[in-house]
């Protein structure tokens, strides 16, 4: 190595020590014709002090010296002089007396400051990516990554998982994105996509006897990105043969147990995770990803109702609706204005109306509707809902699941400040039987999941005629509203697998075109299997409290799909459009 230590390394009990370090400068500070320069690299920081007395040549080369110029410098270690100790930094109570110092590269202006309380623009970040990879919080997050996957890594390998590499040139799978295609030159006219997942691989590979296989797996999928989406980004990727959903679910769990610790916060979760169906998400949340942290869950309150005075309330009861309520905690301090936009917002949502009901010191209400709930509504009201003085509650009443999603909408937005605090903990779920299917634009039942997860097997005479209706036996992960990970029981079965294809509206000969292989490896003795992937780019961005995926990934892309760093997407020369058999449209 060219060096001796690094510049975080050194401590009092070094002093006396010669040592070599190597790093960037941090700063420079003349002091009265003594330079001072801080030494940085990815383990800290290191003083260095240049006499010009003492070494009137690397003085000499220490003035030329800029902010970023990449050094190496030797010299004895020795203590601080009293009152100049720095307590901030672990070795603040040392610095170097230059003797010896050497220029390895030089650099011009940084585009922007490193220091992590500096806001800089994205697209100035990600343009000069090496530069921004410098910063003290994307080093901690690359490290903490590389941690988390290796601890994964290790609890996989432990629980019997074979770690197996599946191809990225395939015939496309669909997950419900864009595929990203790639032409072939050897048969022109014929095009790979790249995966969108491994899931068809995976399933071969129980077909094949793995048993338990595990990647962590490249996936490409062209769609409208967001902060929690890359085009392309990796999976923690899981099956199992002869297991169930409630297996898989456990093994994800000690995964991520181990990832959560290693990562230093493994006291904030403990397995088995909550679990909750779909539907009660649904009705508690209005949210099929809920927040566990936002506050209490929705109630149903409209047998509250059942003889009310109120009109809006009794109408909606009577043509089949529901009222249902939320109770923030504490929500009651708000002015008659914030109330009237709470009502604006609900309406924006889609909601007829929302009533608004705080909690008096003295148990009574105070609402714009008090005067027409009785007392004994009052009362039930507030048991239901379990609100004390001080609470706010909002009540809907609509169309059951509406009322969910406007109440669940607001819980969330109502919440924002108080329960989403970079140190708030982690609240992990399971939410279980997700449909099977859910309508699409055309009117062909699209799969909720993918086409390959089971339905319920209770459900299945309801495949044709309801198909809607029907559960699968499909999963999520779901942490502090983000949906973080995805599996099922699978179809092991070529007959009832034809049967989902049919369902969404797919011609037999489009089945065997595209899926022939699939149900082929199908006649020859499939195991029963389920799976799971965890989205390790979310899982990253969840442990470290960052707001985007975007500050988890070394080299991430825009959120038009643009890497500004090397300029891809870019133009190709046009020889390798002819390789391929491809001519470009000119450009209306
Ligand atoms: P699914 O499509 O739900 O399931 O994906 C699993 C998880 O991958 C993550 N994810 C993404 N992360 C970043 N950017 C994206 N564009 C993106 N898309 C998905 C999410 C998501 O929960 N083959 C199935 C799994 C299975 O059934 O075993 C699958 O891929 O965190
Ligand atoms: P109105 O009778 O329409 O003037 O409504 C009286 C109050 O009840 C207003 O505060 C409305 O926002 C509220 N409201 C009306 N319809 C609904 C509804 N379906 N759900 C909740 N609140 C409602």
């Amino acid at each position: 190595m060219l060096r001796t230590h690094t510049c975080g390394a050194l401590r009092e009990g070094d002093i006396d020590q010669q040592a070599t370090l190597c790093g960037w400068v941090d700063s420079i500070r003349d002091h009265g014709g003594v330079l001072f320069i801080d030494l940085r690299d990815y383990s800290g920081i290191t003083q260095l002090v240049i006499h010009p007395e003492d070494a009137a040549h690397a003085f000499e080369i220490g003035e030329s010296v800029r902010n970023e110029f990449v050094l190496s410098v030797d010299g004895a270690v020795r203590a601080r002089p009293e009152g100049t100790v720095n307590t901030t930094i672990p070795t603040g109570g040392i610095e170097i007396g230059v003797d010896k110092i050497s220029i390895l590269s030089k650099s011009d202006p940084l585009p922007f400051g490193l220091s992590d309380d500096i806001a800089t623009d994205e697209s100035t970040r990600l343009r000069f990516r090496p530069v921004d990879l410098r910063r003290a919080r994307l080093q901690r997050n690359l490290r903490t990554r590389a941690r988390v996957f290796a601890a994964i890594r290790e609890s996989m390998a432990d629980q019997g998982f074979v770690d197996v590499e599946t191809p990225t040139l395939i015939r496309s799978t669909p997950e419900g994105a864009r595929d990203y295609i790639v032409p072939s030159r050897q048969s022109v006219g014929a095009w790979y996509a790249l995966p969108q997942s491994p899931q068809l691989f995976k399933q071969l590979l129980m077909v094949g006897g793995l048993d338990r296989y595990y990647q962590i797996a490249r996936c490409w999928r062209d769609e409208d990105l967001r902060a929690d989406r890359q085009p392309e980004f990796t999976q923690l990727d899981v099956e199992a043969s002869f297991a169930q959903g409630d297996d898989v679910r456990g093994w994800i769990e000690e995964a991520m147990v181990a990832a959560f610790t290693a990562a230093g916060r493994g006291d904030e979760v403990q397995a088995p995770f909550m679990t909750m169906t779909w539907q009660e998400a649904m009705d508690l949340y209005g949210s099929d990803k809920p927040d566990l942290r936002a506050g209490p869950p929705i109630v149903d309150v409209t047998s509250v109702f059942g003889r009310t005075e109120f009109r809006a309330f009794a109408a909606t009861i009577e043509s089949g609706g529901a009222v249902r309520g939320w109770c923030m905690r504490g929500g009651g301090d708000r002015g008659r204005s914030q109330m009237d936009r709470l009502v604006e917002r609900a309406k924006e949502l889609g909601a007829k109306g929302l009533v608004w009901l705080v909690v008096e010191p003295d148990g009574s209400l105070r609402s714009p509707v008090a005067r027409f709930l009785s007392d004994d509504e009052v009362g039930a009201l507030k048991k239901s809902l379990g609100a004390e003085p001080g609470d706010l509650i909002l009540l809907a009443a609509d169309e059951p699941r509406l009322c969910s999603q406007v109440l669940g909408h607001l819980r969330l937005e109502l919440a924002a400040p108080a329960g989403h605090s970079p140190e708030a903990t982690l609240a992990p779920l399971w939410v279980l039987d997700f449909p099977l299917f859910e309508s699409s634009a055309t009117g062909e039942p699209t799969p909720a999941h993918h086409p390959f997860t089971s339905p319920i097997l209770e459900d299945l005479d309801k495949l044709e005629t309801a198909p809607l209706e029907v559960r699968s036996a499909a999963y999520d992960l779901v942490i502090n509203g983000v949906e973080l990970g995805s599996g099922s029981e699978r179809i092991h079965d070529a007959v009832l697998q034809e049967r989902i294809f049919e369902t969404m509206g797919m011609a037999s000969d489009e089945i065997h075109a595209r899926f022939g292989f699939l149900l082929d490896a199908f006649k020859y003795g499939v195991p029963p299997h389920a799976g799971f992937a965890v989205g390790l780019d979310r899982l990253a961005m969840i442990i470290l409290d960052e707001p985007s995926i975007r500050e988890t990934i070394a080299f991430p892309k825009t959120q038009t799909g643009a890497d500004l760093l090397t300029g891809a997407p870019a133009p190709i020369d046009p020889r390798q459009l002819v390789d391929v058999g491809i001519a470009q449209i000119p450009e209306a």
